[in-house]
């Protein structure tokens, strides 16, 4: 289970796919027929993108539906619902079409909770970072139907926990934007996945790195060691940071390139958010060459840099984005758990 995970990691790191790979098994020379070539198309189109194949793609428009997939709590606080949402009227949202869709399959729209729940069966799935984390909280617990009834106060830095599954999974959303408490969580719950962001509360590149090569590498190496000794099969998964957009209300759809997302955030740098790019890469160098037994690369970055339109409805958060609307976090991490279980 663990060389699962090592695969996986190492696999992205090459930058090669595990379904480019079968491809390349199956094109060895043989003569087909018709009947078995369809047969074969169905197949590879089963095969699982790669987290490499998924981020490489753009956002198209979905069919229409009866409703809305949830109806956020009103009071989610920065989770702003929203502009013009309607809970009573049909529904149709932008989705994330990796380029490979017709070779990979990744499930863009909606949760199967029967299959979430299947692969998560008695995990324990922790979300720990920013608020941006605690968003996709929120969004993978009311996809799984759990209602999030906001709490009278709203700590500063909340720690909550969903019974997703029917009572047999938990999943918890902590906010923590310098990830100062993950030996804690570690400690009380347990978790057999682990997904951490440092988000975009800007510290300088030096006190980014030191503070995680000093403290959050080391409690994940523990805990890894841990799920040994327990016989667990735990996925550390590291999210990137993802920049805000100047001048988002001008927008009104996905963006289509990633280049000029950059420059218009190169441009009109606030907020550090011009960093973000730099630092993503720096943690991802820190992590590869660290004592980490396995990581998962969550890579957020090529994937919502192009949602300028996404944000809620407060003019002046061009940062936070907006639900029932935002639930790709969640839609990958059913991914991710897809993967785990090849
Ligand atoms: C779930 O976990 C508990 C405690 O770790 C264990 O006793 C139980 O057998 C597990 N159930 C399943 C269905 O794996
Ligand atoms: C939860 O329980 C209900 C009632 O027993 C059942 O219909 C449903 O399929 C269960 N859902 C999951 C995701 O296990
Ligand atoms: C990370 O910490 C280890 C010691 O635990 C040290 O050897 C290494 O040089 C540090 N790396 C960076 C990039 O600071």
């Amino acid at each position: 289970m663990r060389r699962r995970s090592i695969k996986i990691a190492s696999l992205f790191l090459l930058g090669m796919g595990i379904s480019e790979i079968i491809m390349q098994l199956k094109s060895a020379p043989q003569d087909a027929t018709s009947t078995t070539r369809e047969v074969q198309e169905d197949t590879e189109k089963r095969t699982l993108c790669t987290m490499e194949q998924l981020v490489q793609g753009k956002w198209t428009m979905g069919a229409e539906k009866d409703k809305p997939p949830y109806i956020p709590t009103p009071g989610e606080r920065q989770q702003k619902t929203c502009h013009g949402f309607d809970p009573s009227a049909r529904w149709q949202d932008w989705e994330w079409t990796p380029e490979d869709h017709s070779r990979c399959d990744f499930l863009n729209s909606d949760i199967d909770s029967n299959l979430f729940c299947s692969l998560a069966r008695n995990k324990t799935i922790v979300i720990q970072g920013d608020s941006i984390s605690f968003d996709h909280f929120l969004s993978l617990s009311h996809l799984l139907g759990v209602p999030v009834a906001p709490p009278r106060a709203v700590p500063k830095d909340p720690l909550r926990v969903s019974k997703i599954c029917n009572g047999t999974s938990m999943l918890i959303g902590k906010k923590d934007f310098h990830l100062q408490q993950v030996g804690r969580i570690i400690k009380e719950f347990h978790p057999d996945v682990m997904i951490l962001n440092r988000g975009a509360h800007y510290v300088s590149d030096e006190q980014l790195i030191q503070h995680l090569n000093s403290t959050v590498i080391p409690h994940i190496v523990n805990w890894q060691d841990e799920c040994v000794l327990e016989k667990k099969d735990c996925h550390f998964v590291w999210r990137s940071t993802v920049p805000g957009h100047p001048h988002c209300t001008q927008f009104t759809k996905p963006a289509e390139s990633v280049e000029e997302m950059e420059m218009m955030i190169a441009t009109s740098p606030q907020y550090n958010w011009d960093k973000f790019k730099g630092q993503n890469e720096l943690v991802m160098d820190l992590l590869s060459g660290s004592s980490l037994t396995a990581f998962n690369m969550f890579d957020g970055y090529p994937i919502n840099i192009l949602r300028p339109d996404l944000h809620g409805p407060a003019h002046n958060d061009c940062l936070h984005t907006c639900l029932p609307r935002d639930n790709i976090y969640s839609f990958i991490t059913l991914h991710l758990l897809r993967l785990w279980s090849e």
